[in-house]
């Protein structure tokens, strides 16, 4: 979990993970983001419902534990939410007045941090009772941090060879990548992209939830080539890191 570079405080990105997909940063200059906010996911710390300040949600795709307490969350806190088009709606939908809804390649610059939408391959329907809602398409999000930092949030998604170019454009220093498998890529998938990213730091998410999730970090470590196995940083849910 350590890392060799200097925390010097004010001037790095921290990350905790809340369990599942959710994912708190906060950035150089002290904006919090929550990305896929199921704070009550079974493994979310209890610090994960207690958060107080966010400026920005940003919302991978329409699945239920992705948008999670994402409208309760923006309510609260008066953040701006980020997500597909069709998710906007859904939110505004839900009384929650600031909403971009955006598309693939299309970036938002809020307070010096610019958050790109990228391409996932899964699906997005919004279950609301009995009914699917039409949730657009499932994405991925580069968030840039005030001083460059970059953070790649790969949403549910198997692998896919864009992944490529979606590091020769935005050269993310982090991958946060899900490992579970049947929803989206296993260990074994995930390495394969963490190849064709090869981000300074890979870390698994959307595993352990339940018992279906199965992949595990270990197992990611595995199937890294030699090169990147140093590169895997095993979170806590709740445990802070600084990157
Ligand atoms: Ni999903
Ligand atoms: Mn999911």
């Amino acid at each position: 979990m350590k890392t060799k570079k200097k925390q010097v405080p004010g001037k790095n990105t921290t990350i905790t993970w809340l369990g599942h997909s959710a994912f708190l940063l906060v950035s150089p200059k002290g904006k919090s983001l929550v990305i896929d906010p199921w704070l009550k996911n079974p493994k979310a710390p209890p610090s994960a419902l207690e958060i107080q300040n966010a400026d920005i949600i940003l919302i991978t795709h329409g699945h239920g534990d992705h948008i999670g307490n994402g409208v309760g969350l923006a309510t609260r806190t008066g953040a701006t939410v980020i997500s597909n088009y069709e998710v906007s709606l859904y939110f505004q939908g839900q009384g929650v007045t600031k909403v971009q809804g955006i598309n693939k390649s299309g970036s938002v610059e809020i307070d010096g941090i610019t958050v790109t939408m990228v391409d996932a391959t899964h699906s997005s329907g919004i279950e609301v009772g009995e009914h699917m809602l039409a949730g657009g398409d499932p994405a991925g999000f580069i968030i840039q941090m005030e001083n460059g930092f970059t953070v790649y949030h790969a949403g549910d998604t198997g692998v896919f060879g864009d992944m490529k170019l979606i590091a020769e454009l935005y050269h993310p220093h982090v991958a946060l990548l899900p490992i579970g498998g049947y929803y989206t890529m296993g260990p074994r998938e995930a390495a394969k992209a963490a190849e064709l990213i090869t981000p300074k730091f890979i870390i698994g998410m959307h595993y352990g939830t339940f018992p279906i999730l199965k992949g595990t970090p270990a197992e990611l470590k595995k199937h890294l080539p030699k090169r990147l196995k140093n590169r895997l940083l095993v979170l806590e849910p709740g445990t802070p890191v600084i990157l």
